[in-house]
C-alpha cells in the first residue's frame, strides 16, 4: 500500500510559508521563519508515534500517562538545506538523535552521489524523520532514503516544506512506503530544476550564499 502524502494546512504553517516564499524576506527573517515552521511541522509529523502507558507519582498521587515508545527519534537532514529545518525540530524534540546524509548531483550523469553519511548506531530502535525543505526532482530524496533504509530504522517519514508533482511522483515510485509531510505542493519545476513558484534556493536563502 502506498503511504499518504500529508499536506499541512494549519494556518500558522501557511502564514509563515507565505512569508518565507516572499523574495524580500532577508536571511535573518528567513532563518527565523524556517525555524518556526520546522517546529510546527515537527508536531504534525510526530502525531502518530506509538505511545506506551506508564504510571508516575505526582505530588498528590499516582497518575497514568503515556510516553513515546522505544528509543525515540532520529532526525536526518539532507545536506545542506536540511540543516535549516533541524534546529526547530530539535526544539520540540530535544532528545532526538541526528544523522546526516550529504549528496551532490553528478553534473554529467545527474545521478545523486553520496559524499557524507553519519547515522547513530542504534537505528533499528529509532523512528527516522528525514528532512529537506524542497522536494524538487525527488532524486536526492530518493537516494538519501535508499541510504537511510540500509540502516534499517524502525520507521521512516519524510518532511519537506514545498513539494511538486514531479518530485512526489518520483518519491512515490522509489519509496511508496514512506509517508510524506509537506506544507505545499506547487505547480512544477522550471528548466533549471527549481520549484515554481517555490521559494528559490532554500540553502542559499538560509545560509546567505546567493
Ligand atoms: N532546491 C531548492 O532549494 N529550491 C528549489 O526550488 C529546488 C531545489
Amino acid at each position: 500500500m502506498t503511504a499518504a502524502v500529508h499536506v499541512i494546512r494549519h494556518p500558522l504553517v501557511q502564514h509563515k510559508l507565505t512569508l518565507l516564499r516572499t523574495k524580500t524576506t532577508g536571511t535573518t527573517a528567513f532563518r527565523r521563519l524556517l525555524h518556526e515552521l520546522a517546529a510546527l511541522m515537527a508536531y504534525e509529523v510526530t502525531r502518530e508515534l506509538p505511545l506506551r502507558e506508564v504510571t508516575v507519582d505526582t505530588p498528590v498521587g499516582p497518575a497514568t500517562g503515556q510516553l513515546i515508545d522505544g528509543k525515540k527519534l532520529v532526525f536526518v537532514p539532507i545536506l545542506r538545506a536540511g540543516i535549516g529545518i533541524l534546529d526547530g525540530m530539535l526544539e520540540v524534540v530535544p532528545c532526538a538523535r541526528v544523522g546526516h546524509i550529504g549528496l551532490y548531483r553528478d553534473p554529467h550523469t545527474l545521478a545523486a552521489v553520496e559524499y557524507y553519511c553519519r547515522l547513530p548506531h542504534d537505528m533499528a530502535e529509532r523512528d527516522a524523520i528525514m528532512v529537506d525543505p524542497m522536494l524538487a526532482t525527488g532524486h536526492s530524496a530518493a537516494a538519501a532514503l535508499d541510504r537511510l533504509k540500509q540502516a534499517q530504522p524502525r520507521s521512516i517519514r519524510f518532511v519537506c516544506l514545498v513539494g511538486c508533482p514531479e518530485g512526489l511522483a518520483h518519491l512515490r515510485e522509489r519509496h511508496p512506503d514512506v509517508p510524506v509531510f509537506t506544507a505545499a505542493i506547487d505547480a512544477g519545476l522550471n528548466e533549471h530544476g527549481y520549484i515554481v513558484p517555490g521559494l528559490g534556493d532554500a540553502g542559499d536563502r538560509y545560509f546567505g550564499t546567493d
